[in-house]
């Protein structure tokens, strides 16, 4: 195992803190264990620091230690460790973590590797020169059926060649990763054979009726979906039909995952909120200079065009929204929280303050 040092001082911010949705959910956690055990709580503690700045910092680490009342050295120590923790500044559109184990390098894990050379730097853990992109060797992360594979942030991206790994690598760094499929590249259901079953084949008619029933339940959700979607209050830009039906909030994720149908159809039919709703940020017509929304952490170039819809254009509009409307755009994108998580707010009023000057001075690093 490398030996893993801190980055060295020039990188590393004066200070940290959880922004306001993950002072909660270390709350959250801090409060699952017994009282004097609090201290069980660093390892989840140092991940939300890392998703909230990308790495672990130094000022990460002592902060999570002062919270849970230990010495710094234990904290370090366990941040140190464990090679979940980035302790140094990764890419911030892709972190690539490619596996090397011996099925995905029996498999072409080494090529993957020299793609990432190649398009990212030479040496893992450096960024490019943009500092959007980093990557890793990193041991099996499980998916070794489907190998070899990478994961990217929480996302596995599976069958893969050097030329697909090439693909997604351009994708990402173009910003639009949110929109390359996940799992298997090759077409491959899961982890099932390539070349189709090969046992219970005299199951498979059973199988096949049931992902059928499965398949309707969850067109049917998404259907009723749909027609909640009503006219919008006449104060707001009014979006056209067919980007409603269009709009992430009522399409299944391409991201979505593997899970059982039932569930996704529960996820789809959830409530969706009324475009007449009182809570629906108002809208404004499309002003002359419309704001990059997508320098919001959370919004990509869909989600863009959704707010769009919405008539929402500027960072100000989005930095005024209170916390009703926060749950009304929230519920719309279908979001589960993450506009609170991300805290939208506080980017928004930083971008709609300075720019991208005054984010790099409130959040330590540059927008994603
Ligand atoms: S060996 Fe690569 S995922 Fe297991």
């Amino acid at each position: 195992m490398s030996v893993r040092r801190l980055a060295e001082a020039s990188v590393q911010p004066a200070s940290f803190a959880f922004n306001k949705a993950f002072t909660a959910q270390a709350k959250t956690w801090i409060k699952k264990y017994p009282k004097g055990r609090e201290q069980s709580a660093v390892i989840p503690l140092l991940m939300l620091a890392q998703e909230q700045d990308g790495w672990v910092t130094k000022a990460a680490i002592e902060h999570v230690a002062d919270m849970l009342g230990m010495p710094y050295i234990r904290a370090l120590e366990v941040a140190t460790f464990y090679t979940q923790f980035q302790l140094k500044p990764v890419g911030t559109r892709a972190h690539i973590q490619v596996c090397g184990t011996t099925p995905c390098m029996l498999r072409g894990s080494e090529e993957l590797m020299d793609v990432c050379r190649s398009k990212i730097h030479h040496d893992q853990f450096h960024t490019n020169e943009a500092g959007t992109l980093s990557w890793e060797e990193v041991e099996c992360l499980g998916a070794c059926v489907n190998a070899p594979m990478v994961m990217i942030f929480k996302d596995t991206y599976e069958d893969l060649t050097p030329e697909r790994l090439g693909e997604i690598i351009d994708q990402f760094e173009a910003g639009k990763g949110e929109q390359v499929k996940t799992g298997p590249q090759t077409g491959r259901v899961y982890s099932a054979p390539l070349t189709g079953f090969t046992s219970l084949k005299e199951e498979k008619g059973v199988l096949k009726t049931t992902r059928d029933k499965e398949a309707k339940a969850a067109s049917k959700a998404a259907k009723a979906a749909v027609v909640e979607a009503t006219v919008p209050p006449s104060n707001a830009a009014k979006p056209k039909t067919d980007a409603i039906e269009t709009s992430p909030a009522v399409k299944t994720p391409s991201k979505v995952k593997a899970a059982p149908a039932a569930e996704k159809a529960a996820s789809v039919a959830a409530p969706k909120p009324s475009l007449e709703d009182k809570n629906r940020p108002v809208g404004i017509a499309r002003p002359v200079a419309v704001d990059d929304l997508k320098l919001i952490s959370g919004v990509g170039p869909k989600i863009e065009g959704t707010l769009h819809e919405l008539g929402i254009f500027t960072f100000a509009q989005v930095a005024s929204w209170k916390k009703a409307e926060r749950e009304w755009v929230d519920g719309y994108l279908n979001f589960k929280g993450r506009i609170e998580r991300d805290d939208w707010v506080k980017q928004a009023k930083a971008l709609a303050k300075g720019g991208v000057a005054e984010y790099i001075r409130v959040f330590g690093k540059k927008p994603v």
